[in-house]
């Protein structure tokens, strides 16, 4: 993880945001191969923070991409039962996310998946 010295105020509810940050992270462990390369990293502008969490697991197809944010939506839905997922992680993610005045979108392409999670710096 990399940050820089800056300091950004978010009004956010803690426990929310990390439960946001968990299933990305567990997504990237559960959804890949083992040895699978992931990294966050955080930024901060003036008026938002943004998160980025990477892997170079197998990606996400294109036509699939808005899906993933879709309750009980599993691309490979064989495997991900293996997994024991449901499917909910990411719709419930987008709206914590969302309730926060913030943004969530996936990006990537085949070997490389990348989220990035965008929340709203608190007004000073
Ligand atoms: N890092 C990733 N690499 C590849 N596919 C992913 C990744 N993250 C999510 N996916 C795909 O998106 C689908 C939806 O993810 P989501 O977190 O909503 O559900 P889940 O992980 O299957 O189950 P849950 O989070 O409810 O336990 C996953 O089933 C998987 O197919
Ligand atoms: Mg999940």
């Amino acid at each position: 993880m990399t940050a820089g010295p800056a300091v950004v105020k978010l009004r956010m509810d803690p426990q929310r945001i990390r439960q946001v940050l968990d299933n990305l992270l567990t997504n990237a462990a559960v959804h890949t191969p083992p040895g699978t390369e992931v990294s966050v990293m955080v930024s901060a502008a003036a008026d938002c923070v943004t998160v980025t969490v990477a892997d170079t697991g197998p990606g996400v197809p294109a036509a699939d991409r808005e899906r993933v944010f879709d309750r009980f939506y599993r691309v490979d839905k064989a495997r991900s039962r293996d997994r024991g997922g449901s499917g909910l992680g990411l719709s419930v993610a987008g709206s914590l996310v969302r309730a926060h005045g913030g943004t969530i979108s996936l990006g990537g392409g085949p070997g490389r998946t990348v989220f990035t999670l965008t929340l709203p710096a608190a007004a000073r």
